[in-house]
């Protein structure tokens, strides 16, 4: 492990919401120098101050809590496809999957790219890493690298809401078994980017039952992230999960109502304590942008609520509450979960899992 070694890094996507989140997240980071910054050609040879303009209003276009941090706004944005990588060890990513397939490639040749684009999040030999959960999965690393003839590797994140019901499954998984899960999100207007987003005139007053191909990106994401690594391949988890994602009108923050059916039963308290002591051994390695708790259980009924919640420990902590018996799934419990798309389940996750992948030396 050489994380004393700061890295010098690219944000390719910096003008969107989850690149914007990757700016703040890397503001004086101890690892991390953020060199280059490229988006669309829209942007490129911007100042980035410029490049968030809006083209017609000249309003700014910044979509974080936080104020932009001053060191990026005179850094010329690059077009992705001509990014400079020449002084850059890794690149981080927030591009549409579109355009990911066609960068991304490019970049893992040289050097290593964390994404949050779904590009190649179902390639058989790219692991989706979620901190604490898969890090075993890093034995693909190789396999892509041979596979592809490349220096560097992809490793995508996971979607927005497969991210906090991933958080809660897995130490149920570890310790009682899982048989069956059904979910239900209420998913805020950030996590569908500024472009194509969200029409303010669909959202206000109203819910919308459907979001375009994320029900079955959190389902199969769910099983490979739990998956097993065996002889170079993942072997999905093997139970099902069925799932209703919605758009709902908040700005950050999924809310999740989750059913599991456990495979072997355990009490209420069992299942507080496993998410209270799931995730030690990860916590443990003190990285930067860890959060003091990844779940959280809150005994308080009307928690969790996205404004009230969503930014604890900097939106990195998966907020659980609402825990009750299930009688219709066998073993069934189930509970209500909130998540910050765009910090844990975008930028700031992508962050951490930079760190996780330095702090294990899969990044050298
Ligand atoms: N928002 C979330 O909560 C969230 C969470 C998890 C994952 N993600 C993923 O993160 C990625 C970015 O999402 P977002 O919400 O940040 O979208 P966004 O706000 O629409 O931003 C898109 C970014 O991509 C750039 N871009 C567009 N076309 C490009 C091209 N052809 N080549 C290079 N760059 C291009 C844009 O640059 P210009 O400004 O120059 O147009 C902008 O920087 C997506 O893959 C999304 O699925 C988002």
């Amino acid at each position: 492990m050489s994380a004393a070694k700061r890295r010098r890094v690219a944000v390719v996507g910096a003008t969107g919401v989850a690149g914007q989140q990757f700016l703040v997240s890397l503001k004086n980071h101890p690892w991390f120098e953020v060199k280059r910054l490229a988006a669309s050609e829209r942007s490129a040879g911007k100042k980035f101050s410029d490049a968030i303009k809006d083209a017609s209003s000249g309003a700014t276009r910044w979509f974080c809590d936080e104020p932009c941090p001053k060191e990026f706004l005179s850094i010329t944005v690059e077009h992705a496809e001509k990014l400079i990588l020449d002084d850059i060890d890794i690149v981080f990513t927030a591009i549409e999957s579109d355009a990911a397939k066609i960068v991304e490639p490019i970049y893992a040749a040289r050097v290593p790219v964390v994404s949050t684009a779904s590009a190649f999040r179902y390639e058989k030999d790219v692991p989706v890493f979620l901190p604490g959960v898969n890090i075993d999965h890093a034995a693909l690393v190789a396999v892509q690298r041979k596979n592809r003839g490349w220096k560097g590797f992809v490793t995508p994140g996971p979607n927005c809401t497969t991210v906090g019901l991933v958080f809660s499954l897995k130490p149920l998984y570890e310790r009682f078994g899982i048989g069956s899960v059904i979910m239900t999100s209420m998913q805020a207007v950030s996590g569908a980017g500024r472009s194509p987003g969200v029409l303010s005139f669909d959202i206000l007053d109203n819910i919308v039952p459907y979001i375009p191909k994320e029900e079955e990106k959190v389902q199969t994401e769910t099983q490979k992230i739990l998956g097993k690594i065996d002889n170079g391949t993942i072997l999905s988890a093997p139970f099902n999960v069925s799932c209703t994602c919605t758009r709902v009108n908040v700005i950050d923050g999924h809310t999740e109502s989750v059913f599991v059916g456990l495979q072997n039963k355990a009490s209420l308290q069992d299942v507080k304590n496993a998410w209270r002591d799931g995730y030690a051994e990860f916590l443990s390695l003190g990285l930067p942008s860890a959060p003091p708790e990844l779940v959280h259980y809150t005994e308080e009924p009307f928690r969790p609520q996205p404004r009230l919640d969503r930014n604890m420990n900097d939106g990195m902590t998966t907020v659980i509450g609402r825990l009750r018996e299930d009688n219709v799934l066998p073993n069934g419990i189930k509970y209500v979960l909130l998540s910050h798309n765009t910090k844990m389940g975008a930028a700031k996750g992508a962050v951490l899992t930079g760190e996780y992948l330095i702090k294990t030396g899969i990044i050298e």
